[in-house]
């Protein structure tokens, strides 16, 4: 990935984050999400008083690129303070489009800090029909 495509998805991240709709965490979370055809689709948590009801920003984002009728991945980039890990059920909700995918991790307020996985490597042996 290129230095300018990298930076591009830390902004938009970063952009997405401020739209959060985290009232009860405070913990606003922004991911984008890259297609193998270079789009670019983005999502923020949506908590909800029913907590359990709460979205996370990776499964937004990846819903919004099924939406748009993409379904081949090659990143995501997530951006929260501190750096989050994707949760179980996000990480889940990745491998099904793929073990391949590469999920960069950035620290909101250092965007320097970040750390890279692959989908496979957050769920191994993951569940498949
Ligand atoms: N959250 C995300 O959106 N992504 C993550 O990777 C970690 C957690 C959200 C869920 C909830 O709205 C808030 O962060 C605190 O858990």
């Amino acid at each position: 990935m290129t230095d300018a495509l990298t930076k591009s998805l830390i902004e938009r991240a970063l952009s997405v984050r401020q739209s959060a709709y985290a009232p009860y965490s405070r913990f606003p979370v922004g991911a984008v999400l890259l297609t193998k055809n270079g789009k670019q689709f983005t999502g923020c948590n949506v908590e909800n008083a029913s907590y359990g009801l709460s979205i996370c920003a990776e499964r937004a984002a990846i819903c919004s690129a099924i939406a748009a009728g993409e379904r081949e991945f090659r990143t995501i980039l997530i951006a929260a303070s501190p750096g989050a890990s994707p949760c179980g059920a996000c990480r889940q909700f990745l491998v099904e489009f793929g073990t391949d995918i590469n999920v960069i991790s950035i620290d909101a307020n250092d965007p320097t800090e970040t750390k890279t996985w692959t989908s496979g490597e957050l769920l191994p042996e993951s569940f498949q029909l």
